[in-house]
């Protein structure tokens, strides 16, 4: 390609300031340094994570300017001296929590999908191998990297433990739903709490990832799938949410509004449980709902996962003794899905309907209004506003 080897100039959607609107302009891109891919990004979409790096709350590094944005999709634009698993014209999904293969995390077969070089790490803002940015704006000032990937932009450099190469028919803008929110919920059912056949499941916040969850634990055939968000219009997105070839709803089996109940929703869930479920699915970032989440799971054996980003500096509430009582409590990264060796199945199984993606793309716009898809995001209007580059 022309622009092998050279600087691009293209455009990207630029954080100056905490909540200030994302700045669509022209910035430079760098070519990819050893064992870095520099790619031409089509899709992406956003996420809540998104949206609380944006506002400032999360624990992400107050650095700007940053370009933000780690769901996306794309095609490689040119290869890093030492990558041999990819090259130009190859379609790829980036993550945002790498797999180096290499570390001893990453050897741990089955242990963690954490990588010892790229994880999630909210404070890092630059790259791996020499701790600079691969981004400047018109006036030649450095802008920030975000979660290993930065894909509000036309291009941008990851490192190639943060790509994962997929099958060349795959419909690229569907799978940009694998790059996080939908790996994040599927996983978690399927690889966290391994759902099985018959069991029970409460999924507070039904959000993208909440419903990939849902969908997860549908595909695994559990018996009651409760939702609960505080977003009435959610009852009914959750239950149309999923329709089987005989256009049967079934997503969420029940629907529960804390604002409309006068119980704790740990009780009215164990109630309409026998005690309990087997699992339950904290997406919606809440303190309050994750000591829901943890105690409307079944004594003995329930387990609580959380999905959802929590702000600083509030600790979780949870008197150790209550551990007695056999309820576990686990996080879910990137679904324990360890990316770079699993993500291509998984793409060929949504591919082959295992999975269905369309549901989640909820809105489409051209890059352009990205602070329009920030705002349906905002209002819970949107699942997914995927972005047309
Ligand atoms: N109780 C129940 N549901 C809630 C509550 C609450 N107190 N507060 C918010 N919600 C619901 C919202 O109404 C929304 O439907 O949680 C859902 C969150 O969905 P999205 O904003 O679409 O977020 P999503 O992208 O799905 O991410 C969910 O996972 O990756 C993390 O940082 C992300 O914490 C976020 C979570
Ligand atoms: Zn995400
Ligand atoms: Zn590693």
């Amino acid at each position: 390609m022309a622009s092998n080897g050279k600087v691009i100039t293209c455009r990207a959607a630029v954080a100056y300031g905490p909540g200030q609107p994302l700045v669509v302009e022209q910035v430079q891109v760098d070519p990819p340094q050893k064992m870095e891919v520099r790619i031409k990004i089509l899709f992406t979409s956003i996420c809540h994570t998104d949206l609380s790096a944006w506002k400032g709350e999360s624990e992400a590094q107050r650095a700007y300017p940053r370009i933000l944005g780690h769901e996306a999709s794309g095609v490689v634009e040119s290869v890093g001296e030492g990558v041999i698993d990819m090259k130009e014209g190859d379609q790829v999904v980036p993550i945002f929590n790498g797999e180096c293969g290499d570390c001893i995390y990453c050897k741990s077969s089955k242990k963690t999908n954490l990588c010892g070089k790229f994880r999630v790490n909210p404070f890092k803002s630059v790259m791996n191998s020499d701790g600079k940015v691969r981004f400047r704006n018109k006036d030649g000032i450095p802008i920030y990297h975000f979660l290993n990937t930065s894909t509000f932009s036309d291009y941008t450099v990851v490192d190639s433990a943060c790509l994962v190469k997929i099958d060349p028919h795959a419909p690229l803008d569907k799978m940009t739903l694998l790059s996080c929110g939908v790996s994040t919920g599927l996983g978690a059912a399927w690889n966290t709490a391994d759902v099985q056949t018959g069991e029970t499941v409460a999924v507070f916040g039904l959000g993208a990832v909440g419903l990939a969850v849902v969908e997860g634990a549908r595909t695994r055939g559990a018996s009651k799938i409760i939702g609960v968000d505080i977003n009435p219009e959610k009852r009914i997105k959750g239950k149309r949410f999923r329709k089987n070839h005989k256009c049967e709803a079934i997503g969420i089996t029940d629907f529960i509004n804390p604002k409309e109940i006068d119980v704790p929703v740990h009780e009215k869930i164990r109630e309409m449980t026998e005690g309990g479920v087997h699992y339950s699915f904290e997406c919606a970032g809440n303190m309050e709902v994750l000591r829901e989440a943890f105690l409307c799971t079944h004594d003995g054996w329930g387990m609580a996962i959380v999905l959802g980003i929590h702000p600083t500096p509030t600790l979780l509430s949870l008197h150790p003794m209550e551990l007695f009582d056999g309820r576990r409590i686990v996080a879910s990264v990137f679904g324990d899905f360890k990316g770079k060796s699993q993500l291509p199945l998984f793409a060929k199984q949504c591919m082959a309907g295992v999975v269905k993606l369309d549901e989640f793309i909820t809105h489409r716009l051209p890059f352009e209004k990205i602070n329009e898809a920030f705002q349906l995001l905002l209002d819970g209007k949107s699942l997914r506003c995927l972005l047309h580059l």
